[in-house]
């Protein structure tokens, strides 16, 4: 439920008109049938139905996701929602948060987003800069993403993985690769690029999306920090 007050939320805060504010990726964050017919109900007919129904809805809509850059106070939460997320994920290695830690300390999270639902942070998505053995720059690497597993399959995944690639396209980023789950990356255009390769990661978990249209052609290096195997030294 959480994400359909978010969403309508979302279009009463950032809309001129609330019909304009129904882009592609807040309609694919909302997948409840029940909602979408209401949206769907809406945008054929009238602005007065739409505030008619979010009045109405109101008691669906008593929580709301925001999605936001990290804040310094935000690192605790990051670090136990990714241990948590991670944790029973077979092929990880479970050193996720070190990861997250020494992009940090490195000044290499160039977008470090949160997922905060009441006030909790429940999501994360990091994107640090990477290199590609051709010479072609501004790419970057996405992930590692975590949703709590209370918070998973309702969308907040999703919305951070959007958020994170408007954010790459915003600074003229010209692609993003990661290494990820088949199934699940292929959804926001990404795609087993021919051209590229992460020595040592199998052609099927490694993806790219060009955001130019042209895949470069090389060796993929990320960011020194994903080596990270241990917390980092205090002080
Ligand atoms: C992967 C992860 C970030 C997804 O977040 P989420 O909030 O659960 O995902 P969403 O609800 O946004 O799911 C979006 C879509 O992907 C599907 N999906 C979610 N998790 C999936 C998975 N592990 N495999 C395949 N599909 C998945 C959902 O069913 C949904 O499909 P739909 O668009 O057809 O409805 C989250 O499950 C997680 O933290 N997993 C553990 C850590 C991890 O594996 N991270 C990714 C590697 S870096």
């Amino acid at each position: 439920m959480a994400l359909k007050g978010a969403d309508v939320h979302e279009y009463r805060r950032s809309a001129q008109h609330p019909v304009q504010a129904l882009n592609l990726s807040t309609l694919i964050q909302i997948s409840d049938t029940f909602f979408s017919e209401i949206l769907y109900v809406t945008v054929q007919y009238c602005e007065e139905s739409f505030w008619f129904i979010y009045e109405n809805c109101s008691e669906f809509m008593h929580s709301t996701i925001v999605i936001r850059d990290e804040t310094p106070d935000d690192a605790g939460a990051i670090r136990a929602l990714t241990i948590a997320a991670f944790e029973p994920v077979v092929i990880s290695q479970h050193t996720e948060q070190y990861i997250i830690e020494a992009l940090r300390a490195a000044g290499a999270l160039t977008v470090s987003l949160v997922a905060e639902f009441d006030g909790q942070v429940v999501g994360h998505c990091a994107i640090s800069p990477l290199t590609i053995s051709d010479g072609t720059r501004d790419w970057f690497g996405l992930g590692p993403v975590s949703v709590l597993p209370a918070y998973q399959r309702q969308g907040i995944g999703k919305a951070l993985i959007f958020e994170g690639l408007a954010r790459l396209k915003g600074m003229d980023a010209k692609g993003c690769c990661l290494v990820g789950h088949p199934d699940y990356y292929t959804k926001f255009g990404f795609m087993n690029p021919e051209e590229l390769m992460h020595e040592g990661v199998p052609k099927e978990v490694f993806f790219a999306l060009s955001f130019v249209g042209m895949m470069p052609n090389g060796n993929v290096t990320f960011h020194s920090a994903f080596s990270a195997k241990e917390a980092l030294a205090e002080g």
